[in-house]
């Protein structure tokens, strides 16, 4: 028995030992866990290796790096990215529109990038204005300023989905007129499925531009501080316009 015991300790010793021998966990750095939502392409999907990968991913690791934190990426729901700030998460990276409900909840860093929604039809669609947007079947991502947009629409039967592409997917089965989406993802998608789709820009049916920035745990002026000055830095040092270049065709 004493025998047993003390293999035991010994076996958890080594083990403790070789754990502090590993290259990550004997890091001394502090890691900054992020939250994202990795189906919305080319901000943030999952690579061919299985990890989170685009846009957001890059930026936030090259982030990490200028404030010296380890980054580490939890993939999760959009919907639940704001309220896991401060508890689940420290901060989220996810195409994350600024709205004036949201920063009831959270700060935002500076903005990274400009963009507006966009709509996708089935090919030949005659929707083409405002207009043509009232009593239709409308697809979006749920908790998404897509959605917040649909929901303002006259006489619109809106349905939210976890993930956009779940939207476009019925779109192309025909239980939808059109999906409200951002207008990067909803190219991506329309590349995708260029024999099924055609993709309008918002600057048809009046959309207002949307500014993405990192969302922060409220009060925080500290990590607010150092996240701004770092994204400040990657876009001097031309770090921000390669990333714009690896992974967003415009
Ligand atoms: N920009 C939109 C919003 O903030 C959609 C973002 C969706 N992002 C995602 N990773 N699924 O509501």
């Amino acid at each position: 028995m004493k025998n047993k015991i003390i293999s035991v300790v010994l076996v958890a010793m080594m083990m403790v030992a070789s754990l502090a021998g590993c290259g990550s966990s004997s890091s001394s750095k502090e890691t900054l866990v992020v939250g994202t939502n990795a189906a919305f392409p080319p901000f943030e999907y999952i690579g061919d290796d299985g990890n989170p990968d685009g846009f957001d991913v890059a930026l936030i690791k090259a982030i990490g790096e200028k404030i010296g934190m380890d980054v580490q990426i939890q993939d999760m729901e959009f919907d639940s990215l704001v309220s896991s700030i401060g508890g689940k998460i420290d901060v989220a990276i996810a195409g994350m529109t600024v709205t004036e409900e949201r920063q009831k909840t959270v700060d935002f860093s500076d903005p990274y990038y400009e963009a507006v929604q966009a709509v996708i039809v089935p090919k030949g669609s005659a929707i083409a204005t405002a207009d043509d947007l009232k009593n239709c079947k409308i697809g979006v991502q749920l908790g998404t300023t897509g959605e917040f947009i649909a929901d303002e629409i006259e006489g619109a039967e809106v349905s939210a989905y976890n993930k956009a592409i779940d939207a476009v997917n019925d779109l192309n089965n025909g239980r939808l007129d059109l999906v409200i989406v951002d207008k990067n993802p909803a190219a991506v998608f329309g590349t995708q499925y260029a024999d099924q789709v055609d993709v309008i820009d918002g600057s048809a049916f009046d959309f207002e531009a949307e500014f993405y920035a990192i969302a922060l745990p409220k009060g925080n002026t500290e990590l607010a501080e150092k996240i701004n000055n770092a994204i400040a830095e990657l876009k001097k040092d031309g770090t921000y316009d390669s990333l714009i270049a690896k992974y967003i065709e415009e």
